[in-house]
């Protein structure tokens, strides 16, 4: 069944307030909710009340205090007869937590409960009508055994607790803020807290803990650090001051994404609350930073102003994307962070684009909401959003965000609302701006530039790609910052806001006697791919010259993008690849040798550019012939450049261990120059990654030196994988960069690997961590999906056929890779599309894989 966002109704009934009774049990747990319902006077009228259920029966159902008979089910849906304007609703229920392995709902996880209610989670406990629009007021009592469950946990503040007879104890909780049913949460089980307090710029005293299995506080300090800091961000640059006097966050090592904004109580997935040097790497503690910071944010841009309804997803997600993302750049590296920021975008939101499954940053119709949780959402919402802050400037933007939570406060709103706001408060002119809401696709932007006397006229030409039910598209605005650079000074006059916002249009410069440098869509102001032939050396020039460093990063990208495509299209003879790599050569030297670049940023200048990025480059492409392309330039890279990378390996090894940007780029920095002295000197980077693993000590330099080992036919690639699983044998989070290690590596035999792996007894497949620890990085590394033989299609297919029963939303997240097809050379494009129709094929499928296995068929 296909739901559309025209079909929009206000619901019949309000429900303004709820009280859950649990008591709980691992495997029998019994629910008695209590609905004050409410006509709802921009309502139907109608006097069905609509409960929604998921896999759920209804063991009483009474009105007004009265057992009743004059209930139905509709499918799965409950509905009840009413006459009047209120009353109040009773259903009881019953569910086996244990045997919950969809997560959604809840669901045991180690010993304990949870739940996880995003997005239509809430219908698996209890009947209601589970819908963003619907806010009620939430009182939740919970009683359990008291060995079981020490802990009990719900939204808002504890408002009494006490014993009961045989070893139960109960708690009553109570959230005085109307939320949707999909912020409801629970937690009941054997916890300790890292406890912190904080005081909001009003004064208010906010008790913080971080609630985590016995054991693991230890690993807590980082995420503690991290929320503090959000939430002093969020005073400072959007006003946002929290709003309860506690603030739970819970590590549960069974989810299914990486964290949920609960109101009052958010729920994580481990990965993202646990790091210490010895178990997380410098990415995992940004990673635990930019989490904490998302879900903190999610409670003014998502709980306090929710969704209407789940196509407005990105007015939550995006919005709180962008915020997540401007505070990491205030925590650390503003420069790095766009970088990081761009190249997810460009890895996991062009293929969205370009694919099967490209739909709007507001959708227009869905099967299955959990299919949405998409890059598109969430970061090419960031994106859009990012773009009225580039027009309107950052303190009209200001203006624009706090007019927007003024005015919506308390309310379930739109995407409509939100630029209505911004509009208003930024005032600016959003009219045309609203394509990017409802159009699919990445614009592709062509440049040329020509230069006569003194003047320089640049004309651009956009193209909106036609995507799934869009064939046909407008022109839309596309804001970019520009910079001309005069070739002989090396600098340039000012920085210029331009917008593109017809099909075709010139800009105009004056001043300069010789043809300037283009540097265009700096800072990726915008979410677009530029088209823009030029030489090298030009190239290299911005990569040595151009003072925004998200264009030098761009410019040696381009660099390097320019000579691979050409390379995978053939149309490079041996002159012309020497050419090309003597470009590369240079620019890469310069990197290394920069004494102007802290080694954060030269770490991002030496990464090359993804396979799927460049595939992205091609309308149909080799994935083996990209592989082998970009595996010799980097063999070649590492001995055209072998003193000054063993020259940086060896001064970034002398370097001590602390969490200083100096110390963390020399750990960045080591691994790359690693990396490619092993592609050149395989028996030099073993014996280099054997040291750097063994004198290890942090994640950080280990992994990345296992993360070598794994790819090299090496014996020091046994003892080394060997040593770190014995050494964090039982830390699941460590164990999983085992399993991705390996599944991830550039090794010859890396399918019979991973075969092997998913026979290892720490392999399960309940555990999505785990799952994806072997799958993701085995559907991402282009040598065991891409292998000629189809043997990483069959495999990725038979996860997706055995995991959908389990846990149909991780399942349904591997399809979009065999949903590439199209876009790959035909012989491999057939095994893939063969897998997908043996998918297709099967009687019993979730609605989640289903429809995303009937899109990528077409
Ligand atoms: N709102 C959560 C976040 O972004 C994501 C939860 C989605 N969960 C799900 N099962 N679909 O922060
Ligand atoms: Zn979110």
């Amino acid at each position: 069944p296909v739901i559309r966002r025209e079909d929009y109704l206000p619901p019949a009934w309000l429900v303004p307030e709820v009280a859950l009774d649990f008591r709980l049990g691992l495997d029998a747990t019994k629910v008695v909710a209590k609905l004050s319902v409410a006509r709802n006077p921009a309502g139907s009228g109608a006097s069905t009340l609509r409960l929604n259920g998921d896999q759920i029966a209804p063991l009483a159902v009474r009105v007004d205090g009265l057992d009743v008979n004059d209930w139905r089910l509709d499918g799965s849906d409950l509905l009840v007869e009413l006459n009047g304007e209120a009353h109040a609703v009773e259903v009881e229920t019953a569910l086996n937590p244990a045997a919950n392995s969809q997560l959604m709902g809840l669901y045991a996880s180690n010993g304990m409960l949870c739940t996880q209610c995003e997005a239509e989670g809430f219908r698996r406990i209890t009947f209601f009508p589970d819908r963003p629009d619907v806010l009620s007021t939430y009182t939740v009592r919970m009683s359990g055994e008291k060995a079981q469950f020490p802990i009990l946990l719900a939204n808002g503040n504890c408002t009494a607790s006490g014993e009961g007879e045989d070893g139960t104890h109960w708690a009553e909780w109570h959230d005085p803020w109307p939320k949707p049913s999909y912020l409801f949460a629970l937690v009941a089980g054997d916890l300790v807290a890292n406890h912190a307090e904080f005081t909001t710029m009003g004064g208010r005293k906010v008790d913080l803990n971080i609630w985590v299995r016995p054991g693991d506080e230890d690993r807590t300090q980082h995420a503690m650090d991290s929320l503090v800091n959000s939430m002093k961000w969020d005073e400072e640059a959007f006003g946002r001051e929290y709003d309860l006097d506690l603030f739970n966050i819970v590590a549960v090592s069974d989810f299914n994404m990486g964290a949920m904004e609960n109101k009052g109580l958010n729920v994580f997935n481990t990965r993202y609350v646990l790091a210490d040097p010895e178990t997380a790497t410098d990415g995992d503690y940004d990673a635990v930073e930019g989490v904490i910071g998302h879900e903190y944010f999610h409670n003014w841009s998502g709980n306090r102003v929710t969704c209407r309804d789940w196509f407005q997803l990105s007015l939550k997600e995006g919005f709180t994307v962008l915020r997540d993302q401007l505070f990491s750049a205030d925590m650390g590296s503003e420069a790095v962070k766009r970088i990081e920021d761009v190249r997810v975008l460009r890895i996991a939101q062009f293929p969205e684009d370009s694919g099967p499954l490209a739909h709007p940053i507001r959708p227009d119709s869905f099967q299955e909401i959990s299919n949405f949780y998409t890059a598109t959402i969430y970061n090419k919402g960031a994106e859009v959003i990012r773009m009225m802050r580039t027009m309107a400037g950052l303190e009209r933007f200001r203006q624009g965000t706090d007019l927007y939570f003024e005015r919506h406060d308390g309310e379930a709103a739109t995407c409509e609302d939100f630029v209505k706001a911004i509009e208003d408060g930024a005032r600016l002119d959003l009219t045309q701006f609203r394509l990017w809401y409802s159009q699919a696709g990445t614009p592709q932007v062509a440049a040329e530039m020509a230069h006569n006397g003194t003047q320089t006229v640049l004309k651009l030409t956009q193209t909106v790609p036609a995507t799934p039910g869009q064939p046909e598209k407008q022109a839309m605005p596309i804001p970019l910052r520009v910079a001309l650079f005069d070739r002989d000074t090396g600098t340039h006059s000012g920085e210029q806001l331009i917008v593109l916002d017809k099909d075709s249009q010139t800009f105009t410069f004056d001043g300069f006697t010789q043809p300037p440098v283009l540097s265009i869509n700096r800072g990726f102001s915008a979410p677009v791919a530029i088209e823009f032939e030029r030489d090298s050396a030009d190239l290299v020039f911005l990569a040595a010259h151009d003072d925004d460093p998200f264009a030098r990063y761009e410019a040696m990208q381009g660099l390097v993008v320019q000579h691979l495509v050409a390379a995978v299209s053939g149309k490079l003879d041996d002159a012309a690849r020497a050419e090309g790599r003597a470009a590369i050569g240079e620019a890469y030297g310069s990197v290394i040798a920069d004494p102007a670049l802290d080694d954060l940023m030269r770490g991002e200048l030496m990464i090359l550019p993804a396979e799927t990025y460049l595939a992205e480059q091609l309308p149909v492409s080799d994935p083996g012939a990209i592989h082998a392309e970009r595996e010799a330039l980097k063999a070649w890279l590492g001995r055209e450049l072998a003193a000054p990378l063993k020259a940086l390996h060896d001064r970034a090894v002398a370097v001590a261990y602390s969490r200083e940007a100096a110390a963390r780029g020399a750990r960045k920095i080591k691994t790359q120059a690693l990396v490619l002295i092993a592609c050149s000197d395989p028996a030099e980077g073993a014996r280099r990654a054997f040291a750097q693993y063994q004198a290890a000590d942090n994640m950080t330099d280990r992994q990345g030196a296992l993360m070598v080992l794994a790819s090299l036919d090496a014996p020091e690639r046994e003892t080394a994988l060997a040593d770190f699983h014995d050494r964090y044998e039982g830390n699941a989070l460590v164990i999983d960069k085992w399993f991705s290690l390996q599944a991830g590596a550039l090794n010859p035999k890396v399918l019979e690997h991973i075969a092997a792996l998913a026979q290892h007894p720490d392999f399960t497949m309940t555990n999505p961590n785990r799952v994806r620890a072997l799958y993701m990085a085995a559907a991402a590394n282009p040598k065991a999906f891409h292998d000629a033989s189809g043997e990483g299609y069959r495999m990725i297919g038979d996860l997706i056929r055995r995991l959908d029963p389990i846990n149909a939303q991780t399942a349904a997240r591997f399809v979009p890779s065999l949903g590439r097809w199209r876009r790959i050379e035909p012989v491999r494009a057939a095994m893939m599309r063969a897998e997908l129709e043996r998918i297709a094929a099967l009687p019993e499928l979730s609605r989640d894989v289903r429809e995303q296995v009937s899109k990528s068929l077409g």
